[in-house]
């Protein structure tokens, strides 16, 4: 019985057998020239069939560990650098003493990058285990039009378009995304004025690489979208944050000319998270002082298809005459983000820099994707899924709203409920310091929701909960609010006695 191969017991069998003897070569335990067992005497001492040896003998001689010899069997490779022979598989793969010298010669802009970012939120340990997941950004798969979109890409698909499309983006969406905004947010532009972007994320990192030069000073709402502020930061820009109250951006606040202001970041639909609608007062107040300073107005605009208690006020970019605004929207949220699929709308002095900076970033977005999405549009089911969505996600705040009345009373104070998908729930009750707790408990709970206070640079002084509503029905609604109301329960008896003080 051979010890040749150790089986580790974790992922595909080939993947083991060829693991274990690619260590046994690194390690020098498996001498250069040394014959392997032949595939049929090692799979039955392994008791695995011979096609999974041969799989695993494939890749190494592919990867140049072995060879294969005429006749004769597969051999570990004679000429493997000597380096590779002393590396021990489960060191590190770059020699220690360089190791150490080399924190990596990275650029200024890198060192501003918080690396523990890089994929989407950790979703926590209980987070498989949620039932009802509250937590902002969640599209609701039964209620996307994923039929209507896989026949529309599946047309396309049969004479797809093979070389990269323009940087701005493919003729037809732009066309389809301005006559949409004309009709729907009262934006008043050409096609042209459009470049299609992979999500309003590379909209915004576009911004700040075209508009902003480290040390440039520009506003940001306090409280503010993190994607956003991580962009400006990263950027090197100095943030100065502005309040909001319940009309959104507090203009009256905002630096004097002589700051010199490069930009201010706004989200007048629905401000992020707490959800004031920017006032037409404040919004023809914006436009002036954007006149005024010279600075830069951006508008985004990511959910500003669902208003629930009027109609829409019409975007900033509408109102603009001065040349001001950049306009940035999603499908994000009325359909899902996975799609990486926004628009800036630009004044047309900053149209070619956007245009180079798309092309060297990433030549274009896909294509395929660009044109399924025009003709969902220019079929008019984009509209009718707009009109739909607004009325489930409609019952949906309704019921999430006689929820937390029902269920939390005076221990809620509910804000930005008039629009967009998500609202923010203070507990005046709570101390800021229990809200992790409070989020454990009601993960326990199988619920989940998030703590506002990462929207904030500096700590809240309330305790905050954005709970999105975009992906539960309404009875789901029902029962997580009082599984909810359970979890704070059981915080204020200590676990178990009610009504002790929190
Ligand atoms: C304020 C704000 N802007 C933009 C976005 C959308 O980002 P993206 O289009 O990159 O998915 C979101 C989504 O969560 C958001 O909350």
């Amino acid at each position: 019985m051979t010890t040749l191969v150790q089986l580790s017991g974790s992922g595909s069998l080939h993947r083991q057998i060829y693991e274990s003897l690619r260590t046994g070569i690194l390690s020098g335990r498996l001498k250069p020239d040394i014959r392997l067992p032949a595939s049929r005497e090692l799979a039955s001492e392994l008791g695995v069939s011979r096609n999974v040896v041969l799989l695993a003998y494939e890749v190494l001689v592919g990867e140049g560990y072995a060879e294969g010899r005429m006749g004769s069997g597969t051999y570990v490779a004679s000429s493997l650098p000597e380096s590779m022979l002393t590396a021990s598989r489960s060191g590190p793969r770059v020699r220690p003493e360089l190791q150490a010298a080399a924190e990596p010669r990275i650029s200024a802009f890198a060192r501003r990058l918080d690396i523990k970012k890089g994929s989407p939120p950790d979703l926590g340990p209980a987070a498989p285990e949620l039932r009802y997941d509250f937590r902002y950004g969640f599209a609701d798969v039964k209620t996307l039009p994923l039929q209507a979109l896989r026949r529309l890409a599946g047309k396309r698909l049969r004479a797809p378009s093979l070389n990269n499309g323009p940087a701005e983006g493919m003729w037809e969406l732009r066309q389809a995304v301005a006559d949409y905004l004309s009709r729907a947010r009262a934006i008043d532009c050409d096609p042209d004025q459009i470049i299609i972007v992979a999500g309003s994320q590379q909209g915004l990192d576009f911004v700040a690489r075209v508009l902003l030069d480290p040390g440039d000073r520009i506003a940001i709402e306090e409280p503010c979208y993190l994607g956003a502020r991580e962009v400006f930061e990263a950027a090197g820009a100095e943030l100065i944050s502005m309040p909001v109250d319940d009309e959104g951006l507090v203009v009256s606040k905002l630096p004097p000319p002589s700051a010199s202001l490069k930009l201010v970041y706004v989200t007048p639909s629905h401000q992020f998270p707490t959800g004031g609608i920017l006032s037409l007062g404040r919004r023809l107040e914006l436009l002036d002082w954007g006149e005024q300073t010279g600075a830069y107005i951006l508008e985004d605009d990511y959910d500003g298809e669902y208003r629930y208690e009027a109609r829409p006020l019409e975007a900033l970019q509408g109102l603009d005459r001065g040349g001001r605004v950049i306009y940035l929207g999603t499908f994000s949220k009325v359909l899902f983000p996975a799609l990486r699929l926004g628009y800036l709308v630009l004044p047309d002095p900053l149209l070619p820099y956007f245009r180079a900076a798309k092309w060297i970033a990433d030549r274009c977005t896909p294509p395929l994707l660009q044109e399924a999405m025009a003709d969902f549009i220019t079929s008019g089911q984009f509209e009718s899924h707009l009109r739909r969505s607004r009325l489930t996600f409609a019952s949906r705040r309704k019921a999430l709203l006689s929820a937390l009345d029902r269920e939390l009373g005076d221990k809620v104070e509910v804000q930005g409920a008039k629009a967009g998908v998500h609202v923010v729930v203070w507990l005046p009750q709570l101390p800021v310091r229990r809200v992790p707790e409070l989020l454990e408990r009601a993960a326990r709970l199988r619920v989940g929701v998030e703590s506002v206070a990462h929207c904030y640079a500096s700590e809240p002084d309330r305790a905050g909960l954005l709970f999105g509503y975009q992906s539960l029905t309404e009875d789901e609604i029902d029962t997580a609010v009082s599984l909810l109301a359970r979890a704070l329960d059981e915080m204020e008896g200590g676990g178990s006695a009610r009504g002790a003080p929190l």
